[in-house]
Order: C-alpha cells, then sequence, then structure tokens
C-alpha cells in the first residue's frame, strides 16, 4: 500500500516536470542546461551576434551547418532558406512560441522549437 501511494507520487511528479519542460520556451530550456541570460544578451538585454546571425550560430553553426542537422524532416528544410542573414530568432524567439516566418509567403508549415 506505501509502495504503491509511493509509485503514484513518483508518476505524478514526471508527469509534471514533462509538462513543464514541454511549456518552457527556448530561452529556460537553455538556461535549464546551464546557461545563462548573459550566454545570449549584451547587458542591456540586446541579442548578442556571431558574424551576421544571431548569437545562436557561435554554438550551432551557420545555415550550412543546420540544414545538415535538420534534414528530411520537413518537404522543404526551414533552414535552406533564400533571405540571406536571416535573424535565427525570426523562427526561434527566446522568451514566445517559435514563428513561422516563412509562411508569412509560402504554404510551409513549421513546428519551430
Ligand atoms: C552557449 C551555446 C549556445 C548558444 C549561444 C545557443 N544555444 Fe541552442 N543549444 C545549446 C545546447 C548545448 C543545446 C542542447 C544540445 C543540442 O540540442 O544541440 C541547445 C539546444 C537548442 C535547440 C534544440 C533543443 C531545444 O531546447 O529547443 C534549439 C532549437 C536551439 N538550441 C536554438 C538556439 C537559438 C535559436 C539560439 C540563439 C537565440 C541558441 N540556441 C543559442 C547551446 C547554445
Ligand atoms: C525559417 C525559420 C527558422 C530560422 C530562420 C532558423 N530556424 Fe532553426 N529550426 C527551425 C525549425 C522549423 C526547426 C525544427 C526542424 C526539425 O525539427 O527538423 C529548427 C530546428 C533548429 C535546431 C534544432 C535542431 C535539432 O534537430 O537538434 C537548432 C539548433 C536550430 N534550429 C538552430 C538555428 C540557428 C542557429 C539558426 C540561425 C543560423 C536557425 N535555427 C534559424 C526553423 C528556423
Ligand atoms: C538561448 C538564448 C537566450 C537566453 C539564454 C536568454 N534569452 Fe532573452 N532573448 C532571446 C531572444 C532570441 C530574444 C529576442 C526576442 C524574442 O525572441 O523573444 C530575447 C529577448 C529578450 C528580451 C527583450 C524582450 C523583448 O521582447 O524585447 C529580454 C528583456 C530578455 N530577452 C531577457 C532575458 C533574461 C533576463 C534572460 C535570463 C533569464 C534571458 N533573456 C535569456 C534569447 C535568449
Ligand atoms: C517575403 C516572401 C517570402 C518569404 C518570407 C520566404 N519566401 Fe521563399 N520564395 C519567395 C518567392 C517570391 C519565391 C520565388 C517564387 C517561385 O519561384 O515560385 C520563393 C521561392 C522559394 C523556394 C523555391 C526556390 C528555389 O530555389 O527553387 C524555396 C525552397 C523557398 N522559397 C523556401 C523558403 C523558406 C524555407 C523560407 C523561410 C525561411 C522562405 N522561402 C521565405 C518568397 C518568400
Amino acid at each position: 500500500m506505501r509502495l504503491r501511494t509511493l509509485i503514484s507520487l513518483l508518476l505524478m511528479f514526471c508527469c509534471a516536470a514533462v509538462q513543464a519542460q514541454q511549456t518552457q520556451f527556448l530561452a529556460d530550456r537553455h538556461v535549464a542546461r546551464g546557461m545563462k541570460c548573459e550566454t545570449c544578451h549584451t547587458p542591456d538585454n540586446k541579442l548578442k551576434t556571431s558574424g551576421d546571425l544571431d548569437v545562436c550560430a557561435t554554438c550551432h553553426g551557420d545555415y550550412a551547418a543546420m540544414i545538415k542537422k535538420t534534414d528530411g524532416k520537413y518537404e522543404v528544410n526551414p533552414h535552406a532558406q533564400h533571405e540571406g542573414a536571416l535573424p535565427c530568432s525570426e523562427c526561434h524567439q527566446g522568451h514566445k512560441e517559435g514563428k513561422n516566418y516563412c509562411g508569412g509567403c509560402h504554404n510551409f508549415v513549421y513546428k519551430v522549437p
């Protein structure tokens, strides 16, 4: 009986943790991995840059690298874009849901993490 209570408590805890993770935004998920606000921001909360791109490219690489990494999930790779040095944050927003930037002109539907 006590074991069962323990198990159901554990299950409740796990489900809550999974739910919390899913509702977190990109910045929260990075902070949860041990990164800080200053990883992405200057002291006045502007997004840092990496060459022509957002700071993101420092760790994740440029579009060429990202195309390779996200090949195959969608018919048109969201990183294979024709807009030049498009900020990563046009789609990957830090503190809100990701945005389907390409959908402004095309019929592609992406789920942006
Ligand atoms: C200091 C290094 C660093 C910086 C800067 C950084 N990331 Fe990450 N990011 C990581 C690591 C580490 C992971 C976890 C491993 C992985 O999935 O590559 C990750 C995971 C991700 C993921 C997939 C998993 C998730 O939580 O969604 C996305 C999408 C992502 N980062 C986008 C971005 C974007 C967009 C930016 C810029 C606003 C950014 N990252 C800046 C290190 C970084
Ligand atoms: C046009 C919108 C868009 C832009 C701009 C964009 N991304 Fe993405 N990104 C996506 C989508 C959609 C996914 C999910 C693709 C998938 O799961 O295969 C994704 C996935 C990712 C992931 C997770 C890949 C994985 O599977 O681990 C990382 C990291 C990432 N993007 C980084 C970047 C970086 C860095 C830039 C800027 C150089 C960038 N993105 C620009 C739409 C975008
Ligand atoms: C993984 C990178 C990343 C981390 C870590 C991060 N942010 Fe952000 N932040 C962004 C991006 C990208 C934007 C651009 C606006 C958006 O997409 O929401 C932003 C925008 C902002 C803004 C401006 C909001 C606006 O709408 O103009 C503030 C303030 C901010 N962040 C504060 C913070 C604080 C405080 C932390 C630490 C708890 C933090 N950020 C951590 C990526 C990050
Ligand atoms: C401002 C409008 C606009 C946005 C935003 C936009 N596109 Fe396009 N795209 C176009 C136009 C215009 C064409 C050329 C039309 C044609 O060829 O029929 C095109 C053509 C394309 C093509 C086919 C061209 C080729 O090289 O064969 C692809 C693939 C594509 N876009 C992907 C994307 C992706 C991925 C995004 C998001 C990063 C995006 N587009 C965002 C307007 C846009």
